[in-house]
C-alpha cells in the first residue's frame, strides 16, 4: 500500500471508531501467562488473573497492542482474538523486550558497544529481528540508548556506556539492524529507542529515581543517542519513567513534542513504559487517573502500556468532558493504525508456526552470535608470567582448572533481558574451554568453589521459570571450596570466572557498592596461594572493584554475559585462536565513591592532580574509557591534519598511519579526541569525536582518516540556548584510548 492509501484507510476508520475503540487502539496490555506459576517471588502482586482479564479486554474490543507473548500458536491465538474482537477487524501490534537476541542470545549490549563495532550491532540485531518477526512479533522495544556515569545503576548494562558519539553510533546501527530496509520489510521489526529522556541520570544510581539533568548534559550527553535512532528512521520511542528535573518524562511536553518531534521531526508512534501513564498520578503529577491520560496525550504519548487498569480507558469520560479534544485522540490513534499497516498486519496478521521453527533453529545465527562475543571481549591486563604476557594460554599449558559457579552456569552466560532462550545449546565457559582445549590435548577440569545464586532480595525476574539462580541440591561448600583449590594446585594455570549473577544486573538491580559479591574474592586468594598462575574471566556487565583481584591475577579478561555460544567465544580468546579488540565503553572508577566519573569533563579549577581532588584515592579511574590489550601491538604515527587553519563551517581531515607491530594479524580500535581550548563554555579535556575498528595483518600500515567538521566541532550552549561553534584552537589526538596525547591543534576562525 502506498502511503496515501495508508492515510485513506486510516481516515476511513477513524471516522467510524467510536471513542471507546479509539482508546482500546491506544492501550497496550502485559500479557503475563508465560510466568512460572511455582514462582514465589510477589514484587508484583498476584498476576494469575492478569491473561483473563486480557483476554476479555481483546474480545470487547478494548486492547490494541500486547507484549510478553512469545509462542506463535499463543500469538495467532490471541491475533484472532482481537480481529474477532473489533468490528473494524483492526490487528492487535505484538511488542516484547528484544534486547540482545530472541532465541539466540547475543551478547548484553554494554557488551556490543565494548565491540566498537556498529556493524556487530547492526548484525545481532537483525538476526534478533527475524527470529521475533518469526513468531509473531512485530515491535522491539529496543534499542536502550539511555547513557549513563553511574555503574550503580542497572541497567547500564543495556545502553551503550557514558558516550554520546559511542552511543549514537550504536543506536543507530540497532535501528537498522532490528528495521532493515524500512518498516514492513520482511524479517524486521519496528524499532523503540528508549527511554526518553535522562534515565541514566538517576540519583545514587537508584532505580526509577529521579534526575537533575542540566541543558548542556541534555543536549551534549542524553540526547545524541536518541537523535541518532531518530534520524535512522525508528518508527518507535519509548518514555522514562522517571521525573527529569522535576517533570516526569512521560507527561512531558518539552521533551515529546517540542525535543523529539518538534525538533527532530520523530514521526513515529510513542509508547509509555509500563504503568508510566498511570503513574503520573503516583508522581504527583496528575490528579487522577484522567488527568494522567490527558496529561500523557497532550505530550503525544499515542500508546499505554500497562498491567491493568489502564489510565487511557479514562479518555473516553476526558474527550466528553472537553478536556482533550477528539482530535488529539485521533492524532494518536493515527500513529499506532499507520504502523500496523506500515508492518502488513491488516493482510497477513498470522504467522507461520512451521517456519517459526526453521528460523529458530538456524545455525547461522549461533555463529554470528560466536563471533560477536569474540569482538566484544575487553583484555584488562595481562601481564607477564615467565617472560610471556599469561594470554593467550602458551601451548606448554596442558591442564587448566576452570573454576567459580559462574564458568558453568548456563542462564548467567546469557545474562538478563532474555526470556525465550534455550539452556540446552547455551554453550558456557568450562563447556567452550573443555571443547578447544580437547582440540589441544589440554585438560580442562571445572569446580565450582562456591555457592552460585546469592540474593538479598527477589529479582521481579525471578517470575520466569529459570531465572532465578540455583546451587545444586546438597551443595557442600567447604569440601567444594577444597576441591577447587587443589584442582588449581594440581593444573598450569587456573581460569577463575568471577563477576556477578545474571539478575544482580538490570532492571530495578541497582547496586551500592562495586564490590565483588559473596566468596568470590576468598576463593581467589586460595587459588592465587597455590602458586598457579591465574586468568580471571570477568562475567558481569558494570565495571566491579577489582584493585584485589589485579593483586592477584595477571591477566583479566572481561568477558561480559557472552550469550548463547560465549563458552566457545572465549576459548576462542583464551586459547589464542582469535586477539581480543573490545575497548571499555566506560570509564571504570578505582572504588564506588568516585562515581560519577567519565573521561570528558572539564579541567574546572585547577588541573586535575595538581590538587588531588579526593584525599583518599587518585583523580584517575582503575581504566580508562577506551581502554583494551591486544595480543599484538599497534604504533601510531603523528597526526596529520588537512589544514591548520579554517573557517567556522569548514572541515579538516585528521589522519593517523596505525601499524601492527606484532606477529599476529589483530584488530586494531582507532579513536579520535578533540578538545577545544577556549570559547564561551569551557570544554571537556577530551571528547570522542570518531572511531573505527580495523583488522590489520601483522607488520602492516594502514593509513585512517577523521572528518572534523561542524558536527565535531559544534556544541549546545546552554547560555546560548542553542548550539555554536566557537572560534578557538582545537587539539586533537588519535590513539587506541582516551589517554592519548592530544599532539596537534588547528584553529577555527570566524565565519
Ligand atoms: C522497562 C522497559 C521495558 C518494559 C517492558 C519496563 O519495566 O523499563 O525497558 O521495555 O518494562 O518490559
Amino acid at each position: 500500500m502506498t502511503s496515501d492509501q495508508i492515510e485513506a484507510r486510516i481516515d476511513e476508520l477513524l471516522s467510524a471508531m467510536t471513542l471507546e475503540e479509539k482508546a482500546g487502539q491506544m492501550t497496550q496490555f502485559f500479557y503475563f501467562a508465560e510466568v512460572d506459576p511455582e514462582s514465589d517471588v510477589d514484587v508484583m502482586g498476584d498476576l494469575s488473573s492478569q491473561p483473563a482479564m486480557v483476554e476479555r479486554e481483546l474480545a470487547a474490543g478494548r486492547v490494541g497492542s500486547l507484549l510478553f507473548c512469545t509462542q506463535p500458536s499463543e500469538i495467532n491465538r490471541l491475533q484472532r482474538l482481537t480481529i474477532e474482537g473489533n468490528r473494524h477487524g483492526i490487528p492487535a501490534l505484538f511488542g516484547f523486550d528484544v534486547i540482545h537476541g530472541f532465541r539466540t542470545i547475543f551478547p548484553v549490549p554494554i557488551a556490543t558497544a565494548a565491540s566498537w563495532d556498529p556493524d556487530v550491532a547492526a548484525r545481532g540485531q537483525a538476526i534478533a529481528a527475524k527470529e521475533a518477526r518469526a513468531v509473531g512479533i512485530h515491535w522491539a522495544f529496543a534499542p536502550m540508548v539511555d547513557v549513563t556515569c553511574d555503574p550503580r545503576w542497572g541497567r547500564i548494562i543495556e545502553g551503550a556506556g557514558e558516550d554520546p558519539c559511542l552511543g549514537a553510533a550504536m543506536a543507530a546501527a540497532q535501528v537498522r539492524g532490528f528495521q532493515g530496509d524500512g518498516i514492513g520489510s520482511p524479517d524486521t521489526l519496528i524499532a523503540g529507542p528508549k527511554h526518553f529522556a535522562g534515565y541514566g541520570f538517576a540519583v545514587g544510581g537508584r532505580d526509577y529515581d529521579q534526575s537533575h539533568i542540566s541543558d548542556e548534559q541534555l543536549w551534549n550527553v542524553v540526547f545524541p543517542p536518541f537523535k541518532a535512532a531518530v534520524e535512522a528512521g525508528a518508527g518507535n520511542v519509548m518514555t522514562a519513567y522517571m521525573d527529569l528535573n522535576g517533570v516526569p518524562a512521560t507527561g512531558n511536553v518539552w521533551l515529546m513534542q517540542n525535543v523529539l518531534r518538534d525538533t527532530w521531526g520523530f514521526e513515529g508512534f510513542l509508547v509509555s513504559d509500563a504503568n508510566a501513564v498511570r503513574n503520573l498520578a503516583t508522581h504527583g503529577l496528575a490528579k487522577d487517573l484522567t488527568d494522567a491520560g490527558v496529561r500523557a496525550v497532550s505530550a503525544g504519548v499515542d500508546l499505554e502500556m500497562a498491567v491493568d487498569d489502564p489510565a487511557y480507558a479514562h479518555l473516553v469520560d476526558a474527550v466528553r468532558s472537553g478536556v482533550v479534544s477528539e482530535e488529539q485522540i485521533d492524532t494518536c490513534v493515527r500513529r499506532i493504525l499507520r504502523a500496523k499497516f506500515q508492518l502488513g498486519l491488516f493482510e497477513e496478521p498470522y504467522v507461520d508456526e512451521q517456519r517459526a521453527v526453521e528460523v529458530l533453529s538456524d545455525p547461522t545465527h549461533r555463529e554470528a552470535a560466536r563471533a560477536a562475543a569474540v569482538r566484544t571481549a575487553v583484555l584488562l591486563t595481562n601481564e607477564p608470567v615467565d617472560g610471556q604476557p599469561l594470554l593467550p594460554l602458551s601451548p606448554e599449558v596442558k591442564k587448566v582448572a576452570v573454576l567459580g559457579p559462574l564458568a558453568d552456569a548456563p542462564r548467567d552466560t546469557l545474562g538478563p533481558w532474555v526470556f525465550d532462550f534455550d539452556l540446552t545449546e547455551t554453550v558456557t565457559i568450562a563447556q567452550g574451554l573443555r571443547e578447544r582445549g580437547g582440540d589441544f590435548g589440554v585438560e580442562v577440569e571445572y569446580a565450582p568453589g562456591i555457592r552460585h545464586g546469592q540474593r538479598t532480595f527477589a529479582s521481579m525476574f525471578d517470575l520466569w521459570e529459570g531465572n532465578a539462580p540455583v546451587d545444586p541440591e546438597g551443595f557442600d561448600e567447604e569440601a567444594e571450596f577444597a576441591r577447587a583449590v587443589e584442582l588449581a594446585a594440581g593444573a598450569d594455570v587456573a581460569v577463575l570466572v568471577l563477576g556477578e549473577w545474571q539478575n544482580m544486573i538490570g532492571e530495578a538491580a541497582s547496586r551500592s557498592s562495586l564490590e565483588l559479591p559473596g566468596r568470590q574474592l576468598d576463593l581467589l586468594d586460595a587459588v592465587a596461594a597455590t602458586g598457579t598462575p591465574v586468568v580471571v574471566l570477568l562475567m558481569n556487565g558494570r565495571p566491579l572493584d577489582v584493585r584485589p583481584v589485579m593483586e592477584k591475577a595477571p591477566a583479566i579478561l572481561e568477558v561480559w554475559y557472552p550469550g548463547s555460544q560465549g563458552g566457545h567465544a572465549i576459548a576462542a580468546l583464551v586459547f589464542g585462536d582469535e586477539s581480543p579488540a573490545g575497548r571499555l565503553p566506560f570509564t571504570w572508577p578505582r572504588s564506588v565513591g568516585q562515581i560519577p566519573m567519565v573521561y570528558s569533563h572539564t579541567i574546572s579549577h585547577e588541573p586535575e592532580n595538581q590538587w588531588r581532588r579526593y584525599w583518599d584515592v587518585e583523580s584517575t579511574p582503575l581504566f580508562a574509557f577506551g581502554h583494551g590489550l591486544s595480543y599484538s601491538s599497534f604504533a601510531y604515527g603523528d597526526v596529520n591534519l588537512s589544514a591548520t587553519s579554517i573557517s567556522v563551517g569548514e572541515s579538516v581531515t585528521a589522519s593517523v598511519d596505525v601499524t601492527n607491530t606484532g606477529d599476529r594479524d589483530a584488530d586494531e580500535v582507532v579513536q579520535l579526541y578533540l578538545h577545544q581550548r577556549w570559547g564561551t563554555a569551557s570544554r571537556p579535556v577530551r571528547e570522542l569525536k570518531g572511531f573505527q575498528r580495523l583488522f590489520v595483518p601483522a607488520g602492516q600500515t594502514v593509513t585512517v582518516e577523521f572528518p572534523v567538521g561542524p558536527e565535531q566541532l559544534r556544541y549546545w550552549n546552554a547560555a546560548a540556548h542553542d548550539w555554536v561553534i566557537d572560534p578557538s584552537l582545537f587539539d586533537v589526538g588519535i590513539g587506541g584510548d582516551s589517554t592519548v596525547e592530544l599532539t596537534v591543534s588547528f584553529e577555527v576562525r570566524e565565519g
